[in-house]
């Protein structure tokens, strides 16, 4: 996903700029640029490849009023054309900007025909050409009418040589943040890059332009008209958006799952009647009793986390659930039931299939549970309710503690709904005690760190594997097998064990190991079978079991022993042990980890 990144007050913005890019480097991109105001002159730069190429060619300069920008490539090639920031043919505009602009081929053909000549590839660039022939003096209603125009969902800072001191910023179905501090104001994509100036921020609506000038920030909604907007607080600490003593941010945040866990849970439930009451959650007893069914829609990890969710409302509450992925789903023709209640799981919230899934829905009258971890994100802007995760920010780009955070909410949820359709006080105990080990047998997990780096080491020469589960070890093992394929570039294939047998065995040698989940103890000797299927093959094994499995230690190579739980909450333990597995095989195999190749922390393009 593409970074923004802008400051207008009274130091100098382009070192600021530059170290705010470096806080959401994190996101992934492929080329940097860079625009500021400096004695009336309008400077920019930009260059594909890392911050470092774009340090070098700012070099010492210095402007109060600066817009930066970091591409994750949509439309056009990488190369330093498609870079931003985009400017028109004057030089005298210049536009960074995120999103996608959906009807920019006819737009650039009608300014094609007027005469303008383009310079790139991308969507992007029509704007600025489009705010110049709009331009007669008043920057702000040319933007505004620019904007208009467009078709799509985006989030740009935009300065204009004419007038040093202002920075027009507007946003639609894409985050942007504004951060006031004294005399000087900040934006970005991300409020993690704002964090260590100000914590007083304005999440820009859908629609809404801002003007920002040394006297501070006007609000302007769709109909030009100016707004007063709240002020909010962001709540997480800049230490939380260090990597502290740990090499990789995504080990930081796999070993924090003991105390992230322990916050999604803080002073939600009710240990005595055995039951949840979650803040921010304005659903009645009576409301969630009226639920004839559940609608799940998310990507990647947290489609991961929607199905584990989908079994435990269909096990613990008895309510029948749909688990969907949000870019399959929002290009069916949803069938949306009266009693039909959805959630939608994004750690970002700002996930564009996700969202435009929860935009379908809504339209058939749905209501909209989001469980996400950033506030004032898009989804949790437009759900009826929220879970927040209370993860604090996930800097890796491979998702590990907002997942086990999910399935712990999720969990919460479940129980809700149990204990109000006809689980008993006691049931909803039990499983509520089972929730509060959950922290110290994950700190557990992390304990053998040691033996799984071990153990990874061991098998990280190989590019291809399987992970194998049943029922609740089925999304455990798509999730395990994602997190390999996203950190360490190898071949995983999630699947379920008892599917093997149906083709996929063929694939079985001693060139492609398995990963074999079994801490389901319904289903635990099926698996076990499964298991001699594979070894049958010359394929070796890796089992990630529960303590007290018996029958593994002559059937399978390696066995990591996690603390046994309720099949409902194993997923969690069993996740921690593969993400520590594919942590250290991406580490021996030299991978960089905190940002893999081709991936973004947020995809907010389709
Ligand atoms: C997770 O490791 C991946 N980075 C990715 O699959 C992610 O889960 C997916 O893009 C959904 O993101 P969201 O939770 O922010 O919606």
């Amino acid at each position: 996903m593409c970074g923004i990144y802008g400051y207008l007050g009274h130091r100098n913005g382009v070192k600021i700029a530059l170290d705010g890019l470096k806080r959401i480097e994190y996101r992934g991109y492929d080329s940097a640029g860079l625009a500021a105001i400096t004695e009336g002159k309008l400077e920019y730069f930009k260059e594909v490849g890392k911050l470092s190429e774009l340090e070098r060619l700012v070099g010492d300069l210095s402007s109060p009023t600066v817009i930066a920008h970091t591409r994750w490539a949509t439309h056009g090639r990488v190369t330093r054309e498609n870079a931003h920031p985009q400017l028109d043919e004057s030089k005298n505009i210049a536009v960074v900007f995120n999103g996608i602009i959906e009807n920019y081929q006819l737009l650039k053909e009608k300014l094609q025909q007027e005469g303008v000549t383009f310079v790139s590839e991308t969507d992007t660039e029509v704007l600025p050409h489009l705010i110049a022939r709009i331009y007669d003096g008043d920057f702000l209603k040319a933007v505004q009418q620019a904007l208009l125009l467009l078709h799509g969902s985006y989030a740009c800072a935009i300065l204009h040589r004419d007038h040093p001191n202002e920075m027009i910023v507007a946003a639609h179905s894409c985050p942007l943040v504004i951060g006031m501090a004294a005399q000087e104001t900040f934006v970005s994509s991300d409020p993690n890059a704002l964090v260590h100036h100000t914590r007083e921020v304005i999440y820009l609506s859908d629609g809404e332009v801002a003007k920002i000038t040394l006297e501070g920030v006007e609000i302007f909604d769709a109909t030009l008209a100016q707004i007063s907007k709240e002020t909010e607080q962001i709540l997480h600490s800049v230490e939380e958006t260090t990597k502290g003593n740990f090499e990789h941010y995504t080990l930081k945040e796999i070993f924090e799952q003991p105390q992230t866990i322990r916050n999604a849970m803080l002073s939600r439930f009710f240990e005595e009647y055995g039951t949840v009451a979650i803040d921010g959650l304005h659903i009645s007893a009576s409301d969630l009793l009226s639920i004839k069914r559940f609608l799940i829609v998310s990507c990647g990890t947290s489609f991961h986390a929607g199905l584990v969710a989908g079994y435990m409302l269909e096990d613990l509450a008895g309510v029948p659930t749909q688990v969907e992925i949000s870019s399959e789903f929002r290009y069916k023709n949803p069938i949306v039931q009266e009693g039909t209640f959805v959630i939608a799981i994004s750690q970002s919230g700002e996930t564009a299939d996700t969202i435009a899934a929860v935009r379908e829905i809504k339209a058939k009258g749905a209501k909209i549970l989001a469980v996400c971890n950033v506030q004032g994100s898009t989804l949790a802007r437009e759900a009826d309710n929220t879970l927040f995760l209370r993860a604090g920010p996930e800097i890796g780009v491979c998702s590990t503690k907002a997942f086990t955070s999910q399935l712990a909410v999720l969990s919460l949820f479940a129980l809700l709904m149990a204990r109000t359709k006809h689980m008993s006080k006691l049931e909803g105990q039990n499983f509520l005690h089972s929730l509060q080990k959950l922290p110290e047998q994950v700190q557990r997990v992390l304990d053998l760190a040691p033996q799984i780096e071990k153990i990874a080491k061991k098998y990280s020469r190989y590019d291809h594997f399987f992970f194998l589960g049943r029922r609740y070890m089925y999304p455990t093992a798509l999730e395990a097998a994602l997190k390999l394929k996203e950190i360490a570039y190898v071949n995983a294939n999630g699947y379920p064990a008892g599917e093997m047998k149906h083709g996929p065995i063929a694939l079985i040698d001693e060139e492609c190991p398995t990963v074999a989940l079994c801490a389901d103890k319904v289903t635990f000797d099926k698996l076990l079978s499964n298991l001699m299927e594979v070894k049958a093959r010359h394929g070796k094994v890796i089992a990630i079991a529960h303590e007290g499995a018996k029958g593994l230690e002559n059937t399978v190579d390696e066995v990591i022993y996690v603390p046994d739980t309720t099949d409902e909450l194993a997923p969690i333990l069993s996740t921690v042990a593969a993400q520590l597995f594919a942590y250290y095989v991406a580490k021996e195999r030299g991978a960089e980890i905190d940002r893999p190749r081709n991936l973004a922390k947020s995809v907010t393009v389709e």
